[in-house]
């Protein structure tokens, strides 16, 4: 018997065969998740106003009938992983009472429902699509290549930005999984006053379809805002008095603002490329201190974040690596891509789940909001809020 296996108990064995098998089979989670969402089993047990039987279910699905049978199989899963809760429903058949389970939705796929802001089933479903999943199979010879390009782009022959402008159904799938991310904003932004106090005009920088520059200009009507992205992506949408599209590339001009938006944007390039952007953005905005640049990202903190959380960036970070040329990075990486892009002072907010508000400052406006800070001393309460600036300096 191998000498690894002969010092350790029988138990210890069997646990770690069973951590082993639980995350090689992890992919079965999500992939039951994805079959419920294309089945519209969320939307069925909302419309249905309670919890649903199994009998109910299954009649309300348009399955075959030969797959009836299998419903409960794959509500049982969804119910382990928390994505549904069951319950024990008593119903009166003639003259006997008989139990039957029945399905309620949970926090989690409340966050699926169709039609709905925020419905993040786009996320899933784009995050699933085969063009995102192929590349990892081929993820071991990419480490043992010297080639540059990412596993995405050995996988399909084309960059991850290529692929969405040459497959429309994949990019249009994409868009709307960012949309249905930027969605989840609505309930933070009207939280956010301060940060937008004082700015006149924002540009979203890779901003997408306009989602989150929406939930803005209707949070703060008098935020002009302009989305800047691919041409591709910002054809044709519609615009209103408050919010414009430009399609262009960041790397070449990012227009003039009060403010900048970069959201969920650096974590997909190199850090030589946010450097290139935050260079741009720091150009773009007034250079009296009065401009500001705001970063909505991943921070990883391992020493502070709850294992679910963690667990999440660091997913993120390796799709990061195999789709794009991105990475999630720690409050050292940040700084450093600062202090490399000319700012001079950052302050990092967690606020929004996996993701925080960064916000990188120049000198001129450090000394701004000194100032302001010294006028708030003077006046009145809204000096704790500003109380971490200085302890953050680069
Ligand atoms: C990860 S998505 C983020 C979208 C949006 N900020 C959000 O959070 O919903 C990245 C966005 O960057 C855009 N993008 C990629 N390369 C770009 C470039 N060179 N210039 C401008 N936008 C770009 C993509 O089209 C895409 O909409």
């Amino acid at each position: 018997m191998d000498p690894i296996i002969q010092g350790q108990g029988s138990n210890e064995l069997f646990q770690a065969q069973s951590h082993l098998y639980k995350h090689i089979l992890g992919f079965i989670s999500p992939m039951s998740l994805k079959c419920a969402v294309q089945l519209g089993i969320p939307d069925i047990i909302n419309n249905h106003g309670k919890a649903i039987t199994l009998s109910e279910l299954i009649s309300a699905l348009d399955i075959h009938p030969t797959k009836a049978g299998f419903i409960h199989r794959l509500m049982r899963l969804l119910v382990h992983n928390g994505f549904f809760v069951s319950t024990n429903h008593v119903c009166q058949n003639q003259e006997e009472q008989e139990e039957e389970e029945a399905y309620d939705l949970t926090p989690s796929s409340r966050l699926l429902l169709k039609d709905k802001i925020p419905c993040l089933s786009p996320f899933l479903m784009s995050m699933l699509h085969p063009a995102l999943i192929n590349p990892w199979h081929s993820l071991g010879n990419w480490f043992r290549r010297e080639e540059e390009i990412t596993p995405f782009e050995s996988a399909h022959g084309m960059s991850f930005w290529g692929y969405g402008d040459n497959n429309s159904d994949f990019g249009k799938l994409f868009n709307q999984a960012m949309a249905s991310d930027s969605g989840m904003m609505n309930l933070v932004v009207k939280d956010c006053k301060p940060v937008f106090e004082g700015l006149s005009s924002l540009v979203d920088v890779g901003g997408g379809t306009g989602t989150i520059c929406k939930i803005i200009t209707e949070a703060f009507p008098h935020l002009k805002c302009t989305v800047l992205d691919q041409p591709h992506v910002v054809a044709n949408l519609p615009e209103t008095e408050n919010l414009k599209f430009i399609g262009g590339d960041m790397f070449q001009d990012i227009p003039s603002a009060d403010s900048i938006l970069l959201k969920w944007m650096l974590h997909a390039w190199s850090d030589e490329n946010c450097v290139k952007v935050l260079k741009k953005c720091r150009g773009a905005i007034p250079s009296n201190g009065r401009g500001k640049v705001m970063i909505i990202d991943i921070v990883i903190n391992k020493e502070k974040d709850e294992h679910e959380v963690s667990e999440g960036k660091l997913y993120f970070d390796l799709l990061m690596m195999v789709a794009v040329t991105g990475k999630e990075r720690t409050e050292k990486d940040w700084e450093k891509l600062f202090l490399e892009a000319g700012f001079t002072h950052y302050k990092i907010t967690p606020l929004f789940g996996l993701k925080s508000l960064i916000e990188p400052r120049t000198k001129a406006r450090a000394d701004a909001v000194v100032k302001v800070l010294a006028i708030c001393d003077q006046v009145g309460p809204t000096q704790g809020s500003w109380s971490s600036y200085g302890q953050r300096k680069v």
